[in-house]
């Protein structure tokens, strides 16, 4: 790429490319995928370069550098030392540091085919699009390197599952769990800068397709490859983050939080009439019992809200701190409730039932804005840092 067009600030030059490559331990693929770059790119792109950004604790970044040197195009290796975000978080990286037009993301293990390269590039510009997903399920597409029965339902019904909770978004997506995509840099360009991008794990495409709401989307079908060296990096904990990056996409908003946090309370009862059950069981009286159960069902509470709800608010204080003012809150909570039944019922004569549910209902939102405000507020940062939650 000509350094011209390259200075911060300037415009990025039409047609231009940012590759941005993700890699963990991929000592073993990236000769070969720099060849085939080189081999695609320089002929049809007006200017390109790769970025790598690199969690590695074998000798990648090494082999990287050794390879740029002769490469027909700038390579850059971003080496972190704390992998902050996992793969997400290492695309927002490669969000900052990009130059180009465009910025194509995609895997470093040559299941991504890189001659589709300056097709995503010339289907968005030709459609006018600011996103353009390789997807897997689209005519002509298809998933034949995704590695067995298993993990093809689990793609499938985690893509039917995310498409169900974001119609809106991903209208015209269908592969949003695609790891390979060019997206428009001024699409993404204040999400980056404001620190409103906080991928977890895995699905950075589902992340910028609903913070971003991209203009207007487009799909070209790929052949997902078999890997061409090295293992998968994807565990059964990246499925526990992607349902985590699931709710914290969806209740971004006041009311969807509200709801979970309601959702997650009622789930509660479950562990505290079992704790009861047990204790009364065990000959303990009910009114100690009703004291003990109810911490219960507040730790069960606690750890769903901690793990879904409030995850990316979770490092404004300690642990211990948190869950001292969320077990406060819940069991004042309970003492409350009793006057407040009395004075509905006394002073302003309703009946028992609807003061009991009014009650619930009053104490319930109570709740909620202190769980936020005296638990979870987030601190901001003077200095307006990103704040991608390490997971
Ligand atoms: N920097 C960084 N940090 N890179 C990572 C990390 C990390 O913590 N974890 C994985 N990567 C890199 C890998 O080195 C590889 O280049 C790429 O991200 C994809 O990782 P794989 O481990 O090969 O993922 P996969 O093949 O199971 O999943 C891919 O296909 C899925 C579709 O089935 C990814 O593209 C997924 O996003 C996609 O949903
Ligand atoms: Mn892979």
């Amino acid at each position: 790429m000509d350094d011209q067009d390259l200075r911060v600030g300037a415009p990025a030059a039409p047609g231009t490319v940012t590759v941005v490559i993700p890699t963990f331990n991929e000592a073993g693929n990236i000769r070969e995928l720099l060849a085939r770059l080189g081999a695609s790119l320089p002929g049809r792109l007006t200017g390109c370069e790769v970025v790598f950004v690199d969690d590695s604790t074998d000798d990648t970044p090494a082999i990287a550098e050794a390879v740029a040197r002769d490469c027909p195009f700038p390579v850059t290796v971003i080496h972190r030392d704390t992998p902050v975000g996992g793969l997400g978080g290492a695309v927002v990286e490669g969000l900052k540091a990009a130059r180009a037009e465009w910025v194509v993301v995609m895997d470093g293990d040559l299941q991504h085919p890189p001659s589709l390269v300056p097709e995503l590039v010339e289907a968005g510009t030709r459609k006018g699009a600011d996103l353009v997903v390789a997807s897997r399920y689209t005519g002509g597409g298809s998933r034949m390197g995704l590695a067995g029965a298993y993990r093809v339902a689990v793609s499938r019904g985690a893509t039917w599952l995310t498409k169900g909770l974001f119609p809106q978004a991903l209208r015209g997506i269908s592969d949003p769990m695609s790891g390979f995509f060019a997206i428009r840099r001024d699409a993404v360009r204040d999400q980056r800068d404001s620190g409103a991008l906080r991928p977890l794990g895995y699905k950075i495409l589902l992340e910028l397709a609903v913070r971003c709401s991209p203009r207007s989307v487009t799909e070209v079908p790929f052949v997902f490859q078999n890997r061409y060296a090295g293992d998968s990096k994807s565990t059964a904990r990246e499925g526990m983050r992607f349902l985590a990056h699931l709710v914290a996409l969806r209740t971004a908003s006041p009311v969807a939080r509200t709801l979970v946090f309601g959702l997650i309370g009622l789930t509660g009862f479950v562990p505290n009439l079992a704790a009861l059950a047990v204790l009364t069981a065990l000959g303990v009286h009910y009114v100690p019992a009703e004291i003990v159960a109810n911490q219960f069902g507040v730790l069960w509470n606690f750890l769903l809200i901690e793990s879904l709800l409030f995850r990316d608010r979770r490092r404004h204080r300690h642990w211990a701190d948190r869950a001292g003012r969320f077990a406060l809150l819940a069991n004042a909570d309970l003492l409350l409730r009793i006057p407040l039944i009395a004075v509905f019922v006394g002073r302003l004569d309703v009946d028992v039932l609807t003061a009991t549910a009014l009650a619930l209902l009053v104490t319930f939102v109570l709740r909620f804005a202190g769980t936020e405000m005296l638990v979870y507020l987030p601190r901001r940062s003077s200095r307006g840092r990103t704040t991608i939650e390490e997971a």
